[in-house]
Formats: structure tokens, C-alpha cells, sequence
């Protein structure tokens, strides 16, 4: 049986439905090479900020049973060096890349999106999610269905790019974040971001692990979280999801497909299973789709809707 990986992506065709997660590969044009060399179908940039950021003391990584706790601080070279690094990937390559901006206000969020305008990226998202910012005072842009609806509409009202709303999941109510965003204008949403803020403790030392204590949960204990709320807000939104939380297998890339997601990002297994975890999880959807006699990814049935 002849299989493909192909799909397409707000109107753009892509080889493989896997992209590269925001912040897993850093920002160096060559993070997104080595990505798409092995198999990621679009490139996702750390998150960018107006002015550069150093990020938090280390430790800022700390790895358990369950995958990662990370408190990054969101370190980052600033939107206009960051920026030249998409342009440098765009120079060699015509695969999509998203352009991540992060900001706590609406008007932050438009400077960015002025800068990205300049560039070559073909994606804009807008990261509302980070909980472990202290500007942020610990609570997510996108806990609050005003600031979502005010920021989505206000950018979108000046990006020459689709517009990409990347959820937390760390919220009362998915459902009506994600409409917000959806009614403001947003041409996709991506979710889900970091679960939490969590903790480990070394008990040697008898204190946190992470140097700034709490950090937020990724890998693959955070998969069933995301396939719920991708799940509710696939039955509530007509706009296409990136999917994304705990994805290490190609088994979890499908049940990914069945919650609703258009595409599955993939960040944290980069880490388990090298960069070569994009054609290993692409070659074992092809096993699946072999296995169970589906031709394309658009045969591969979805969940009733709620
Ligand atoms: C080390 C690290 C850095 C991250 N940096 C960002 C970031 O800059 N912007 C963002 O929107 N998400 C960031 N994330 C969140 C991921 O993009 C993703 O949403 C989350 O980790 C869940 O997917 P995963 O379980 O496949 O990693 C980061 C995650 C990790 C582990």
C-alpha cells in the first residue's frame, strides 16, 4: 500500500505532521536544520520577547519518572537576534517555521508582531501560557478570557501572518479560553503548555531541586491531560489544533489525530529519544496506518465530538 505523511497546515502543505515544539531546540538556525533533517514537518522558535532575557539560575532542568520539570525563565535573545536566526533557516529551507513571541501585555504583544512582520516566518504564535515568569506573578496570560479575546484580536488586526494561540492548560475552563480566542480571530490554537507549576525535592540536600523551586511538567506524564483538553476544545472550535503534551511514541501521535489535533508537536522527547525521535515517531505512524489499513492521515478516524 502506498502511504503518506503528507497533510497540510493553515492552507500550507507539509511532509510529516510533527512539529518541532516551541523552546525544545533553543533558537540557533541550526536547531531547526537538525529538526527538519530528521523528519519534523514544521519548526517552532523558542519564545521571543521584546528585549533579551537571561532566564532563571540554574537548576532549570530536573528530569523524573515522568518526564521534565523546567522553570527556563523563558531565556531568549530577543525578538531582533532571534528573528535573523529565522531568516539565516529561511535562507535553506521552505519548510514552515512559527515564530513564538511571548509578552504580558497587549501592547508588547504588537511590538512584537511588528517585528515578526519583517521577517520570513510563515506562522505567528503567541505564547499566553508560560506559568513560571515572575512578571507574570505566577498566573497565565491565558487564564483570563478578556486579556485572550483583547491580545488574539488586537494582533491579529495587524500580523501579515495566521495567527497561532498556544494555550495553558492550567485553567478553570479550556473550553471558553479556547472560543475566546477563536472568536477574536485566531486561525489556530496550540496547546498544551507546560502542566503545573510542580516540585521535586532533593532529599539530601533537603531542598528544591530546581534552583527557582517550582517548574512546569512536561513528557509523557502530562499526555492524558492534554489529550482531554485537546479533546473538549476539538468538539467546541472549528479552527485547527496543534497538539502537543507528552507525545514520545507514534501511538501517542495517534491518539493525538483521534482528540482532534490537525498536527502533534513534539518537544520533550526530543530529550528521551534524541532528534532522531521525529522519524522514529513518523515511521511507527506509518507501522500504525500499515497495521490498520489506513492510506493517508485524513482515514485515520477522529473521536465523535462531545
Ligand atoms: C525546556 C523547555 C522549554 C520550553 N520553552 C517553551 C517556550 O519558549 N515557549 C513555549 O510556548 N513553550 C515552551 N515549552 C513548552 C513546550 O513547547 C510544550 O508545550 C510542552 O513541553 C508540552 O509538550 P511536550 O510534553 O512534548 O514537551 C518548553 C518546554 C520545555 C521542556
Amino acid at each position: 500500500m502506498q502511504k503518506s505523511l503528507k497533510t497540510e497546515f493553515l492552507g500550507r502543505p507539509i511532509t510529516s505532521p510533527l512539529v518541532l515544539s516551541a523552546g525544545v531546540m533553543g533558537m540557533a538556525f541550526s536547531g531547526f536544520n537538525i529538526s527538519i533533517e530528521n523528519g519534523a514537518g514544521i519548526v517552532t522558535s523558542k519564545s521571543l520577547t521584546l528585549e533579551p532575557r537571561m532566564g532563571h539560575k540554574g537548576p532549570v532542568v530536573a528530569e523524573f519518572e515522568g518526564g521534565l520539570l523546567n522553570c527556563m525563565g523563558l531565556c531568549n535573545p530577543g525578538i531582533v537576534d532571534g528573528l535573523t536566526e529565522i531568516d539565516q533557516f529561511k535562507k535553506c529551507s521552505d519548510i514552515p517555521i512559527i515564530a513564538s513571541v511571548f509578552a504580558t501585555n497587549t501592547i508588547d504583544f504588537l511590538k512584537l508582531t511588528s517585528h515578526v512582520n519583517k521577517s520570513k516566518a510563515d506562522f505567528l504564535e503567541l505564547n499566553l501560557s508560560c506559568p513560571n515568569v515572575f512578571d507574570e506573578f505566577g498566573i497565565p496570560l491565558a487564564a483570563s478570557l478578556e486579556e485572550v479575546h483583547n491580545i488574539v484580536k488586537a494582533v491579529k488586526q495587524i500580523s501579515k501572518f495566521p495567527v497561532i494561540a498556544k494555550l495553558s492548560p492550567n485553567v478553570y475552563d479550556i473550553v471558553s479560553i479556547a472560543k475566546a480566542a477563536e472568536s477574536a480571530g485566531a486561525d489556530a490554537l496550540c496547546m498544551i503548555n507546560t502542566v503545573g507549576p510542580g516540585m521535586l525535592i532533593d532529599t539530601k540536600m533537603v531542598k528544591p531541586v530546581l534552583f527557582n523551586k517550582f517548574g512546569g511538567l512536561s513528557g509523557s506524564c502530562i499526555k492524558p491531560i492534554a489529550l482531554k483538553l485537546i479533546y473538549q476544545t476539538y468538539s467546541a472550535v472549528n479552527i485547527p489544533i496543534i497538539g502537543m503534551g507528552g507525545v514520545t511514541y507514534g501511538e501517542d501521535a495517534i491518539e493525538m489525530l483521534m482528540a482532534g489535533a490537525a498536527v502533534i508537536g513534539v518537544g520533550t522527547a526530543v530529550h528521551y529519544r534524541g532528534i532522531e525521535v521525529f522519524n522514529k515517531i513518523n515511521e511507527e505512524i506509518f507501522e500504525f496506518m500499515e497495521e490498520n489499513g489506513y492510506k493517508d492521515l485524513n482515514n485515520i478516524p477522529r473521536l465523535e465530538k462531545l
